[in-house]
């Protein structure tokens, strides 16, 4: 049993995998947070409340003197306006206009399944505790949900806000949790970037105050993700508490850790509440994107691996999750917009016999696009681009035994377009004012139905009418001008969360609705990588940056909450399109199977000796397939702070592992370096191939051994790490 509830104390506890979360009802029905962390025994707690006492610079409870006031708990939920002066988690505009809310124990219930989010992702789950709050005054209720799982360290938790009362309310802050921590000295990491940059971790120390990172660009964004941990200054990977945040969203959201003038630190965030308010008429609710606490006692790798084993197991497709992932050839790189029928089958033809199983048509195949200015929202092949039709080269394609994929982005409308051209007020923008271009592009206003039907209809035609096995669904550029001409003035802030919720209905009518095709995800490359896209996309383009050298920075950075398997990975030419750099296709293809692999390049022009080699690397990723499925990932060294990029992938039997060991610079007498392995067996015996010894798990992550790096920059060697019978 997971939740409990101890009715003489009022207590509940969350017992999950390793942690433990406890709260309890007070003398005032308000919900105190208790604790956070390590397993504990269900034992009493009472004895840690209202530590804080009631000195002369503490208010009391509303109508109550002398008592302990609401600062002075530790919340599950903070209002604001009674003497509480934390960030509040909800800010309700009442009819008379104050903002006063007193959200208190009404009732609760243990669910044993946990129900999923109407119209946002989630992590499914098992036994949920939801405590209902409410108002007395106003009839102003919240629910808080709780849900811990047996196979990952952590606590999916949202909040659900009603309107209970007689007249209509106004949100204008509706966060979806906020998690005290214990008081010590922490250092907050995020992953900040920007277009093929994505994901850089930071790291900065908690101070007296708010430290906070936001989107205000109606998506998550590459410029920082929605996540953070907060952990023990000095928290390595292997050592420290760690407390992460990552929240199901992608939208404009903000994450938040507080230290407030008493040093107590904690954490709160949900929907960006900058341009943000939300009407609820009487009886109407507002549902919050669940946020997803991992706990680490023991480093951020501990971290990591809870959120890479929570989102494989929760929340990512499960028709594809653990399945065999394509393994394409992309054309963009290869051809960009300049191609026919022809040269698709030319480099189709490229790879046949390699492996490779899926071709990807990028953009540039539908309306009149032969660049980036025209043609985004007109969802029908250009034939006459092609010189033929577009079953003719699905069939060749197929005819070699490999499936077809196809790019759309269907969050987007040129100008120069038809459907621009009849239906202008498709694109988001004000009604008074130019729209602003990006990629010489508008975004469609998706919070409409007319838009979100044209576009499902447009979709969905060509997935019914071709034999498309896998798309990749692009989405190129952030929104300006957040206004829809399909709403009245006085809900236009709510329409960052709208356009999130069209997004997630736009992926249930087409993704679901198609439930053979495979679905990628890409936004410029990783501009939209976050856990409710990944409920939609297996895989996401982890980066337009395709060098294998900055690659090695922004897998790592990526790798601090998502999985392996999350991040589409692609080997490409050089010099590279992007740095001009000029790396050896053996570096260049290990780098790129630390994910879901594939080729980017003109495949027309490989030798039989080109074909053999990438057959031979088909061959070694397939040996490596199932670890980027279903492994444990352990970071060794950081290509931010080294010359290296050291990483290992355990299989969670602990049977087999790889270590993939890569130096930057190659030197002549400066690189004599141990690595260490992680994640095997202490107990059991390894063959090591490229050691060509047998040595115990011990001794291959204590003792270590000094890798032997070719010769040049940017070189790397894999090590096969087999358990002995
Ligand atoms: C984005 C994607 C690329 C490619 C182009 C096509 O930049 O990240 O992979 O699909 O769009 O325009």
């Amino acid at each position: 049993m997971s939740v409990f509830y101890c009715e003489k104390t009022r207590t509940f506890y969350l017992n999950g995998k390793n942690i433990s979360y406890v709260m309890q009802v007070n003398f005032e029905n308000y919900v105190e947070h208790l604790y956070y962390g390590k397993s504990i025994a269900c034992d009493d707690l009472s004895y840690t409340m209202h530590e804080y006492g009631c000195h002369s610079a503490m208010n009391s409870l509303p109508g109550k003197d002398n008592t302990s006031g609401y600062h002075n708990f530790q919340p599950e939920l903070s209002f604001y306006g009674t003497g509480d002066f934390r960030e509040p988690t909800v800010e309700v505009l009442n009819p008379n206009g104050d903002r006063l809310t007193e959200l208190l124990y009404d009732s609760h219930e243990i669910l044993t399944e946990k129900p999923p989010i109407n119209g946002m992702p989630s992590l499914s789950g098992g036994e949920t505790l939801v405590l209902h709050l409410k108002d007395k005054v106003t009839g102003f209720c919240a629910d808080l949900y709780y849900t811990v799982y047996d196979d990952a360290p952590v606590v999916a938790r949202r909040i659900v806000y009603k309107n209970c009362s007689d007249s209509v309310i106004r949100l204008n802050r509706a966060y979806s949790f906020v998690l005290p921590i214990p008081e010590t000295k922490y250092e907050a990491m995020t992953l900040h970037g920007g277009w093929a940059k994505e994901r850089t971790p930071e790291r900065t120390p908690l101070h007296h105050g708010v430290f906070s990172i936001d989107s205000k660009r109606t998506s998550s964004s590459a410029a920082i993700n929605p996540f953070m941990a907060v952990m023990t200054s000095g928290a390595t990977e292997s050592s420290g508490e760690v407390y992460g945040v990552s929240l199901v969203y992608s939208s404009s959201y903000v994450l938040k850790a507080v230290m407030d003038a008493d040093s107590r630190v904690y954490l709160t965030g949900g929907i960006n509440d900058f341009d943000f308010s939300w009407k609820l008429e009487v009886g109407e609710i507002l549902e919050t994107p669940e946020v997803v606490l991992a706990y680490s006692a023991n480093g951020i790798g501990d971290m990591s691996r809870a959120y890479h084993d929570a989102f494989r197991e929760h929340i990512i497709n499960k028709r594809f999750v653990k399945a065999a992932r394509p393994i394409v050839i992309n054309n963009w790189e290869g051809t960009y917009f300049d191609f026919n029928g022809e040269k698709l089958k030319r480099i189709a033809d490229g790879v046949v016999g390699t492996g490779v199983d899926t071709f990807v048509l990028d953009d540039g195949w539908f309306g009149k696009r032969n660049d980036e200015s025209t043609g985004l929202g007109d969802w029908y092949v250009n034939e006459k681009k092609m010189g033929e039709s577009l079953d003719s080269v699905i069939a060749y394609i197929n005819s070699l035994g490999m499936k077809f994929g196809l790019w759309f982005e269907p969050e987007m409308i040129s100008e120069d377009s038809d459907i621009f051209r009849a239906h202008p007020e498709y694109a988001i923008g004000a009604a008074n004012r130019p729209r602003t271009y990006a990629r010489h592009q508008y975004v469609m206003d998706i919070t409409r139905p007319e838009v979100r039907d044209y576009i499902v209809n447009s979709l969905n035609s060509l997935l019914k009418k071709h034999n498309i096995e896998y798309v990749k669904w692009d989405y190129n550029r952030y929104v300006t001008e957040s206004w829809s001409l399909g709403r009245e003035a006085d809900r236009q802030s709510e329409f960052a969360h709208r356009y999130a919720l069209g997004l997630y209905e736009l992926c249930e009518r087409i993704i679901e609705a198609n439930p053979t095709v495979f679905f990628e995800g890409c936004a410029s490359g990783g501009a939209r990588f976050d856990p409710a896209m990944l409920h939609y996309f297996p895989q996401i383009w982890t980066s337009d940056d395709t060098d294998a050298e900055e690659r090695t920075r922004i897998q790592y950075g990526t790798s601090m909450v998502y999985p392996l398997s999350a991040m589409s990975c692609h080997i490409s030419d050089i010099p590279n399109h992007q740095t001009g750099r000029k790396i050896s296709m053996a570096t260049r293809a290990t780098v790129a199977h630390l994910g879901a692999t594939g080729y980017e390049l003109d495949a027309s022009k490989f030798t039989d000796e080109d074909r053999i080699r990438v057959k031979s690397e088909v061959e070694e990723y397939k040996v490596s397939a199932d670890l980027i499925l279903n492994g444990d990932f352990y970071r060794i060294d950081s290509p931010f702070e080294t010359n290296r990029f050291t990483v290992c992938i355990a299989s969670k039997d602990k049977e087999y592992a790889e270590l993939i060991a890569y130096r930057r610079i190659g030197s002549v007498n400066n690189e004599i370096v141990r690595i260490k392995a992680a994640g095997l067996d202490p107990e059991k015996r390894y063959y090591v191939k490229e050691l060509e010894k047998e040595l115990c798990g011990s001794t291959l992550m204590n003792v270590g051994w000094t890798p032997k790096y070719p010769g040049g920059d940017f070189t790397c060697i894999k090590y096969h790490i087999k358990a002995v019978k």
